[in-house]
């Protein structure tokens, strides 16, 4: 089943060529032959451009799931959660939740990651970490259930 990603990169220190977790994303999204990287993007730790970009690039209609990565940490600068609830509806706590105890298995430092998941319409919405390793990690914790959640949310059921 074909799905459409988006990666949103927050960050104020890389551009799209340090942008390894990012990058590791999209690989891991195309080993699905049939999952596209429909765009890529890196936008500042600013509460209002992550905002509009998770906002474009779910109305475009063409994307599933939006993928954010960074700023869901501890940090002033870290934002990613707050603008993820400023562009979306309605919760969806398992998939933030599962990927806390895959990667408590992991690390404790897990504990810190404020990452939320939401769907903006018929879009999933899922904060991943920034470092190149958790956002691995969290990706495995999580990819196996996106179909379905896809089929869902387009209002297939079961
Ligand atoms: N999850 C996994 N699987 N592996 C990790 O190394 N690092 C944690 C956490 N989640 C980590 C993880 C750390 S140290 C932080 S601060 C938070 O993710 C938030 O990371 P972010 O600010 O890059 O989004």
């Amino acid at each position: 089943m074909g799905i459409g990603f988006a990666i949103i990169t927050c960050s104020d220190t890389r551009g799209i060529a340090e942008d390894t977790a990012g990058q590791a994303l999209e690989e891991l999204v195309t080993k699905h032959t049939d999952w596209v990287v429909k765009s890529h993007v890196v936008v500042k730790d600013d509460r209002v451009a992550i905002r509009e970009a998770i906002i474009a690039a779910a109305d475009t209609g063409e994307v599933d799931i939006v993928i954010t990565c960074g700023g869901t940490g501890l940090s002033p600068r870290d934002v990613t959660p707050e603008a993820t609830k400023d562009a979306c509806e309605r919760d969806v706590p398992g998939i933030a939740e599962a990927m806390r105890i895959h990667s408590l298995a992991i690390t404790g430092r897990a504990m810190l990651s404020r990452a939320v998941c939401m769907q903006r319409g018929k879009t999933l919405v899922i904060n991943f970490p920034g470092s190149l390793k958790a956002a691995q990690e969290n990706w495995e914790g999580t990819e196996e259930q996106f179909e379905h959640a896809v089929d869902m949310a387009a209002g297939k059921g079961h």
